[in-house]
């Protein structure tokens, strides 16, 4: 069959049609599931992205076929300016969606802004509602802070939803929690298997609460839970319940990875672009447009960057080669 030019597919038959900027590496968190707690050795201040410079990628991506933006950190808020980013890119042709995922922590003074810069939506990570398991896990006394900002997004008109990341023995009491939340505040909660991407090499499957557990404890203190129709290329699994409209999600990763429809490609805030969350492999973009190529070389280059795209973590599984820190997420964005 004759592919579209205007498509980045791969030898899976994969499309990306997504795709993830991480901005800064940095972090005002230290969250146990991601950033290492010492020798942090951040990416050089003068290799990273300028804004034009990732509005260009941007750009090229888009006359590829990619149609949605998220953009990532570390946390986006401490890189300065990001509504002139999003202004960039919201004006893109054929973009038809940018999101944020955010800590919170910078989000209350900033989101008027960026909304009128054109943000469509916004993930806000939260993963207790117990000031000191807040600290213990994120490394800031922010709880406060992060629900103000959840409350104002909530209140204005933009889409919200709620990123938790469950760890067995840390914070998977609170499910139940996280659920009343969900349904008063109106808002989505996304609740997150624990990956091996963690800074802090602390990922075990011990640590991992699958979604078939989170599930049937929900059903038992909330009732059967109906899986919606999901979007098949979104990684969370959406569900409702027999009362009211709320629903909540799951991205099952480890226990029922969803790599064979995976749409999402990600660069890096130095402009190294990774075709798989899992895989240290990258390519660097940055370099193509220091050295000046024109976009029709950094077209082809990424056409054929992302045809290598590997399977995904379901081989990492299946060759049972699951570890601590794969990955860094706080380096390759979420
Ligand atoms: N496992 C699962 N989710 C993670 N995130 C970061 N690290 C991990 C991990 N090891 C998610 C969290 C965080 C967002 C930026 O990425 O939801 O809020
Ligand atoms: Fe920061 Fe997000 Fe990583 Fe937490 S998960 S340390 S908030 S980048």
């Amino acid at each position: 069959m004759l592919k579209s030019t205007m498509e980045l597919s791969d030898s899976f038959g994969r499309i990306a049609k997504k795709l993830r900027i991480s901005v800064t590496d940095r972090c005002n968190m230290r969250c146990v599931y991601c950033m290492p707690h010492n020798n942090t050795s951040w990416l050089n201040q003068k290799n990273i992205l300028a804004f034009d410079q990732i509005t260009s990628l941007a750009r090229i991506f888009a006359s590829l076929g990619i149609e949605k933006i998220k953009i990532t950190g570390g946390e986006p808020l401490v890189r300065d300016n990001i509504r002139s980013l999003i202004s960039s890119l919201s004006s893109i042709e054929g973009i038809i969606s940018i999101s944020m995922t955010t800590n919170g922590l910078l989000l209350k003074d900033k989101l008027t802004g960026l909304k009128e810069a054109g943000l469509d939506s916004i993930n806000i990570s939260l993963d207790t509602f117990d000031h000191r398991r807040f600290k213990l896990m994120s490394g800031i006394d922010g709880l406060d802070t992060v629900m103000s900002s959840i409350k104002l997004a909530v209140s204005q008109n933009i889409r919200v939803k709620i990123n938790t990341v469950i760890m067995r023995g840390w914070n998977d009491d609170e499910i139940s929690e996280f659920v009343k939340f969900s349904k008063k505040m109106g808002c989505p909660v996304k609740f997150i298997e624990f990956m091996p991407l963690d800074g802090t090499r602390i990922w075990s499957e011990n640590l991992v609460v699958s979604e078939d557990e989170m599930i049937k404890k929900i059903n038992n203190n909330f009732g059967k839970l109906s899986p919606l129709d999901n979007d098949k290329a979104d990684p969370a699994r959406l569900y409702r319940f027999n009362e009211g409209n709320a629903t909540i999600g799951f991205i099952p990763t480890i226990t029922k990875p969803f790599c064979q429809d995976c749409d999402r490609v990600r660069i890096t805030a130095d402009g190294k672009l990774h075709t798989c969350l899992f895989e240290k492999e990258n390519y660097d973009l940055k370099a193509l447009l220091d050295q000046g190529k024109s976009n029709e070389d950094i077209r082809e280059y990424i056409r054929k960057c992302v045809m290598e795209k590997p399977e995904g973590i379901i081989k990492i599984i299946r060759t049972h080669s699951l570890k601590p820190g794969l990955n860094n997420m706080h380096t390759i964005g979420g």
